[in-house]
C-alpha cells in the first residue's frame, strides 16, 4: 500500500493512502495499538455510508469496539462534545493503551483528538479521515482542539483550547469521498492549492491539468492528488512540530480566511481560504514577490477547481457585474434577469473592507499601520512579511470584491 512516513524523531507515523484500505482498519490499527478494547467515534453523516466496514474491521481484529457519533459543525466543536467523549470512554472501560479512532472530517477528528490527547493523559489515537481537507491537511500534525467562546461574548473563537497528539497512524481511503457532497469535497482543493503555492510548483500545474480528473472523480488521480499534498504536509510537520518556524507557512490565505469566516457565514471554511488565497497573491504582487501572470496562474487553478475567486458570482469582478447589471435593460430575457437578481444578491451580501479589516486586526499583530502575513513568494515558496502595509490590505479585499 502507498504510505508516507511522518517523520517525527519522537513518534514517526505512516500515512497509508488506498482505495479500500477502510477494509483493512483493524489489522492496521492493531499493527500500531494493540488492545482489547477501543472507541471509535464516527462523523454522524458518515455512519450510514462507512461506519459498518469500520466496525467490523476492528471487531474482525478483536477489538471489543465502543462506538459513538459526533455532528460536524463549528458550533457543536466545544468542550461539551469531548466530554461526551469522555463519558463514553469511561462507560466502555478504557484504558492507557485502548485506542480511540476518529472516523470523519476535520472536525470530528480534532474533537476527538482532543479527547484522546486528554483522557487518562492521553491515549492512542488513529485518524480514519473521510474528506479531502482531512487527508490531505487536518489528520496530519497531531494540531487537536475544540472552539471556545471569547470573552464576553457568544461567539466561539476557533481552536482556542487544544494540545498537540500526534497519531499512531493516518489510514485515508479515498473512496469514502465518493459520498462527500461536491461543495465539501472542492473545498478541501483549496487546501491542496495552498499546499502547491508554500512547496511544490510543479503541483500547481498538476492541479491545473488535472482539475477535470479530479473533478469527474477519477480515483488514480485522487489517490495521487492525495499522496502528493499528504506528503507536503508531513514534510513541513516533521521539519517544525509545534510551529515554530516553516509550519507557519500553512497558514497562507488562512489571516484573510478567519476574517471572512467570522465576518460572513457565506462561506465554507475551503471556500474562504480561496478567496484568501487570491488576496494574498494581491499583496504579494503590489510587494513584487509574485508576478502578474502567477498570479492569474493561482486564479486560473482555483477557478478550474470550481472554487470562488470573488465574493461576485461567476467570479467576476464588482465592476464587471456592476457593468452587466446597467445593460440588462437592453437586453431583457427571462434568463438574463435571473443572472441580474443572482449578481445583485452577491454585490449586497459582500462583506465591506472596514468589516474585514476589523476581524483580520482583532487578534493579530498590527503596528504603525502593517501587518504580519504569510504571501507567497512565487510559486513553490512562501514566507512571513511582518510589515505589510494596511492599505495593501485593503486593496486586496477590494481587489476580491469587498464593499468600499
Ligand atoms: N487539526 C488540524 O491541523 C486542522 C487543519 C485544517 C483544518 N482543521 C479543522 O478541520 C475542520 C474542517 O474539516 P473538514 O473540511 O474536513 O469539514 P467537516 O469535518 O466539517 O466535514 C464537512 C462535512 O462533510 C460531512 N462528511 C465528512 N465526511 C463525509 C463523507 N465521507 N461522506 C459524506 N459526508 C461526509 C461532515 O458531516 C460535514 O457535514 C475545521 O474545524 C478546521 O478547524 C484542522
Amino acid at each position: 500500500m502507498p504510505e508516507i512516513r511522518v517523520n517525527l524523531p519522537r513518534e514517526p507515523y505512516s500515512i497509508v493512502i488506498e482505495p479500500g484500505a477502510l477494509s483493512q482498519l483493524g489489522a492496521r490499527v492493531r499493527a500500531v495499538a494493540p488492545h482489547e478494547r477501543c472507541l471509535l467515534v464516527m462523523d454522524h453523516n458518515v455512519v450510514e455510508p462507512h461506519g459498518e466496514v469500520a466496525q467490523q474491521s476492528l471487531q474482525r481484529a478483536g477489538y471489543q469496539v465502543a462506538a459513538t457519533t459526533l455532528t460536524a459543525d463549528e458550533k457543536h466543536k466545544t468542550l461539551a462534545a469531548a466530554e461526551s467523549l469522555y463519558r463514553v470512554m469511561l462507560e466502555a472501560r478504557l484504558e492507557r493503551r485502548s485506542p480511540v479512532i476518529a472516523l470523519g472530517g476535520g472536525i470530528v477528528g480534532d474533537i476527538a483528538g482532543y479527547a484522546a490527547a486528554t483522557y487518562l493523559r492521553g491515549v492512542p489515537l488513529i485518524h480514519a479521515p473521510t474528506t479531502l481537507l482531512a487527508m490531505v491537511d487536518a489528520s496530519i500534525g497531531g494540531k487537536t482542539g475544540v472552539n471556545f467562546p471569547l470573552p464576553g461574548s457568544n461567539d466561539l473563537g476557533k481552536n482556542l483550547v487544544g494540545a498537540f497528539w500526534q497519531p499512531k497512524l493516518v489510514l485515508a481511503d479515498p473512496e469514502v469521498l465518493l459520498t462527500l457532497r461536491r461543495r465539501d469535497f472542492v473545498c478541501g482543493l483549496a487546501e491542496c492549492i495552498k499546499h502547491a503555492l508554500i512547496a511544490d510548483a510543479s503541483l500547481l500545474a498538476w492541479l491545473r491539468d488535472n482539475a477535470k480528473d479530479i473533478l469527474t472523480l477519477i480515483m488514480p488521480t485522487w489517490q495521487e492528488l492525495i499522496l502528493r499534498c499528504a506528503a507536503i504536509k508531513a514534510a513541513v510537520v516533521a521539519e517544525d512540530e509545534r510551529e515554530n518556524g516553516r509550519r507557519a507557512l500553512l497558514n497562507l490565505g488562512h489571516t484573510f480566511a478567519h476574517a471572512l469566516e467570522s465576518a460572513s457565514t457565506e462561506f465554507k471554511h475551503g471556500e474562504a481560504v480561496a478567496l484568501g488565497l487570491v488576496a494574498a497573491g494581491r499583496v504579494a504582487t503590489s510587494l513584487n514577490l509574485l508576478t502578474t501572470d502567477q498570479a492569474q496562474l493561482i486564479t486560473d487553478v482555483i477557478h478550474r477547481c470550481e472554487l470562488p475567486s470573488t465574493f461576485v458570482a461567476n467570479n467576476w469582478s464588482a465592476e464587471r457585474a456592476e457593468h452587466f447589471i446597467s445593460r440588462s435593460g437592453e437586453l431583457p430575457s427571462p434568463e438574463r434577469a435571473r443572472s441580474v437578481e443572482r449578481l445583485r444578491g452577491a454585490l449586497e451580501n459582500r462583506p465591506a473592507i472596514d468589516q474585514l479589516m476589523r476581524a483580520m486586526t482583532f487578534d493579530k499583530k498590527v503596528a504603525d499601520g502593517r501587518m504580519r502575513l504569510v504571501l507567497p513568494r512565487g510559486i513553490g515558496a512562501a514566507e512571513v512579511v511582518d510589515d505589510v502595509p494596511l492599505d495593501l490590505v485593503r486593496d486586496a479585499w477590494s481587489r476580491i470584491g469587498a464593499q468600499p
